[in-house]
């Protein structure tokens, strides 16, 4: 009897149809190594409990190699006909072995070997992408000193409000990653579990050692529920949460830059190298790296929302519904895969525009708050310094005037209490330097910002 003999319970052969369409091979392929990895462990197990003899076991382990060989080689075709990877990987132990092949599956059901591999692919997955977070911390930090010394408005609204430094502001990315990284690695712990030994749905009436199974792939716990087991993806729908809020971020900082790069902003260039043409416009450079930064989260939300809607209403245990959690997964890996690096080579070569933002911090009235500050030190209650600002604001603005174009008469009549070298006084390095708290803006503060963050960096990743 081969593998694929079908069981006498079906009368005829499934359609062509139904095969396509129910074959989950065409995406599946990339659980392979995991999969021959997962059937190794369970093979030593089997023999350790006395389930499978020593000769049945060296026998499939010497298949499972080989296969993983082959595979490697690019040796290896995959049968649609044989639905996915792990009868894929069975069909083709039968060819490497012949029928002992068929005592691999001895106590475990697909519905566990699949959680399985979803666990440790996605284990995989959690390294790679924690090292490309941190390569993109690192970018930002060197970032930050880099342009320790550029003022910028800082927005609310999208209305220019205070100055802030540059590097502050490539800093609040830096904690929106840390945290995403925080988030990476609670999620690492709780993947942590191996769901193999919940066979179908119910357990198995062998003897394994689920434990023995999961310490074998260096798995530090077991799950404890074999019904919980089988139709858990939570693991995958925290991974799919975790980079939709990473995309989220990213897709926040692309649409910055995107911002800053255009002719109204002109705050940054983007290098050659990240930026494309026009078709047309001869004129144009496009910021597509970064618009695809921002883009591509429309597709990373998507597949979370996707396999919530999939797995809301399914009842225990098992079900193929729960086939769809693997696009999802692989895509959003894919997509990281592509974005993390290119977001990082981006950042690290693109120019800031000094003298632009110069230009543009001297017209406009981000000092106004602190014009208020100074009034209110003079006597002034704030609501009133508040109101006689915003009034010499709108003054100055109607005749295209900064702060620091006003005359010793007008300072007299409009900030009563003060002197014009008080208003002089108030450049945006003043402004800047005077924020002082640990998580302000001043220089002083966000030096140490900086390198406190690259301890935590380096900390984390043991560098
Ligand atoms: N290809 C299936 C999946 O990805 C494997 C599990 C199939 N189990 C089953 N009872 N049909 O979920």
């Amino acid at each position: 009897m081969s593998s694929r003999a079908r069981n006498p319970r079906f009368a005829k052969q499934p359609a062509e149809a139904s095969q396509r369409f129910t074959a989950s091979v065409g995406f599946d392929w990339r659980l392979l190594p995991y999969d021959i990895e997962g059937s190794l462990a369970h093979t030593r197990m089997l023999v350790h409990q006395g389930i499978l003899t020593q000769a049945e076991g060296d026998l499939l382990q010497a298949g499972l190699e080989r296969i993983r060989e082959k595979w490697q080689g690019g040796n290896l075709t995959l049968r649609v006909d044989w639905e996915d990877v792990h009868m894929n990987v069975e069909g083709r132990l039968y060819e490497e072995i012949g029928p002992v092949a068929g005592k691999l599956h001895t106590a475990r059901s697909r519905n566990d070997q699949v959680a399985l591999d979803m666990h440790l692919y996605l284990r995989d997955v959690g390294h790679r992408m924690d090292g490309g977070v941190a390569q993109l911390l690192c970018v930002l930090l060197d970032r930050a000193e880099v342009d320790l010394d550029v003022i910028i408005p800082g927005y609310t609204h999208l209305q220019a409000a205070q100055p802030v430094l540059l590097a502050h502001h490539w800093l609040a990315y830096v904690a929106m990653l840390e945290r995403d990284r925080e988030r990476l690695h609670d999620w690492q712990r709780r993947l942590d579990r191996s769901p193999l030994g919940a066979g179908a749905l119910a357990g198995t009436p062998y003897p394994t050692d689920p434990s023995y199974t999961a310490q074998l792939l260096g798995f530090t716990d077991v799950y404890g529920n074999s019904l919980d087991a089988v139709s858990d993806r939570d693991f995958a729908v925290e991974w799919l949460a975790w980079a939709a809020i990473l995309g989220m971020h990213l897709s926040r900082l692309g649409e910055e830059l995107v911002l800053w790069s255009s002719q109204e902003f002109g705050y940054i260039r983007m290098d050659d190298a990240y930026a494309t043409g026009s078709s047309m416009m001869p004129q144009k450079k496009n910021p597509d790296v970064a618009e695809l930064m921002r883009g591509k989260s429309g597709r990373l939300i998507g597949h979370l929302v996707g396999l919530l809607t999939v797995i809301k209403g399914l009842p225990l245990a098992y079900h193929s519904d729960l086939q769809e959690d693997k696009e999802a997964v692989f895509d959003v890996v894919d997509t990281l895969d592509a974005l993390l690096p290119v977001a990082a080579g981006m950042l690290q070569t693109l120019t800031v525009r000094r003298e632009i933002i110069k230009a543009r911090l001297g017209s406009d009235f981000s000092a106004a708050t602190d014009l208020a500050d100074l009034l209110v030190k003079a006597g002034m209650p704030f609501r009133e310094a508040h109101h006689r600002v915003g009034q010499l604001v709108a003054k100055l603005e109607a005749e295209g005037r900064g702060f620091g174009q006003l005359s010793a008469q007008e300072v007299n009549e409009y900030l009563p209490g003060l002197e014009p070298a008080n208003v002089a006084g108030l450049s945006p390095e003043a402004l800047v330097e005077a924020r002082r708290q640990p998580l302000g803006t001043a220089p002083e503060a966000v030096r140490n910002q900086i390198r406190k963050a690259r301890e935590r960096l380096s900390a984390s990743t043991g560098e």
